[in-house]
């Protein structure tokens, strides 16, 4: 089921999203090559809960952890580890999600670590606009398959795909509320979008094949090929002229 929040659910969901920027942002400062990922979750998880804030995702259908941080050919979903080093010339794609008086955050940024190849650079700056070319057309009454096209035709544009097999949200009291919101489509097809509608844009760009495969943890989704993958996250609300992005 859709569901359109009210005016006082949106100000609660901006306090869990604003957690999750900060959080986002603490990380993209401290972030250094020869740190574990498992450091990173840690600075993550003790930030959420010093800001009377619960992390979403640990213990979400049994995932460790309270954040997801994927390196290059990892798409999403990768599990923090004490034996995994940050390295000079990756791109680490961080997920967060925050609960905060009961109601959701979620958003991804993927970090260029140091100097990074011309076409990682190229990936992750494309992945980012992406889903501001797909927020600018959004406002009541636009279609998801409009919004999916405007990132797909952007992104293919450079050459690069659009990762299938996962997809955007709505979001609220729980993390993941209907509807889908595939960052691919097509125009005047889908739902039609109404002003309050609270949901998570989130498009998984790859630079090769579009196709993706599961790691043997049940979790870390990588691409087929082996080839980088980012991803750029943010919850927004539907207005009736545009949108208003909780998590910027
Ligand atoms: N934040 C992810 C999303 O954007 C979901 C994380 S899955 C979890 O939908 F298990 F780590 F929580
Ligand atoms: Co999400």
């Amino acid at each position: 089921m859709v569901t359109v929040k009210t005016a006082q659910e949106i100000e609660l969901m901006r306090k869990a999203n604003l957690i999750v920027r900060d959080t986002l942002n603490l990380l993209e400062e401290k972030i250094k090559p020869g740190m574990t990922t498992r450091q990173l979750d840690k600075i993550a998880h003790d930030y959420i809960t010093k800001c009377n804030a619960v992390p979403s995702f640990l213990g979400y259908e049994g995932y460790p952890a309270s954040i997801c941080v994927s390196i290059d050919e990892e798409v999403v979903h990768g599990i923090p580890s004490s034996e995994r080093y940050i390295e000079e010339g990756q791109i680490v794609s961080v997920d967060i999600g925050s609960i905060y008086k009961g109601y959701n955050g979620d958003a991804a940024r993927t970090f260029m670590i140091g100097n990074v190849s011309e076409e990682k650079r190229r990936l992750v700056e494309v992945t980012k606009q992406s889903f501001f070319e797909g927020v600018k057309i959004l406002k009541e009454g636009v279609r998801l398959g409009d919004l999916g096209h405007a990132i797909q035709s952007y992104a293919e544009s450079y050459g690069f795909s659009v990762v299938r097999a996962l997809v955007g949200h709505g979001i609220g009291t729980d993390m993941h509320e209907d509807p889908e919101v595939p960052n691919y489509g097509r125009p005047g097809h889908g739902l039609r979008l109404k002003a309050n509608m609270t949901i998570a844009v989130e498009p998984m760009i790859n630079a090769g094949t579009f196709d993706v495969v599961m790691l043997d943890d049940g979790w870390t989704v990588v691409t087929a090929d082996g080839k980088p993958s980012a991803h750029y996250e943010n919850t927004i609300a539907i207005t009736e002229d545009g949108v208003d992005i909780l998590s910027l």
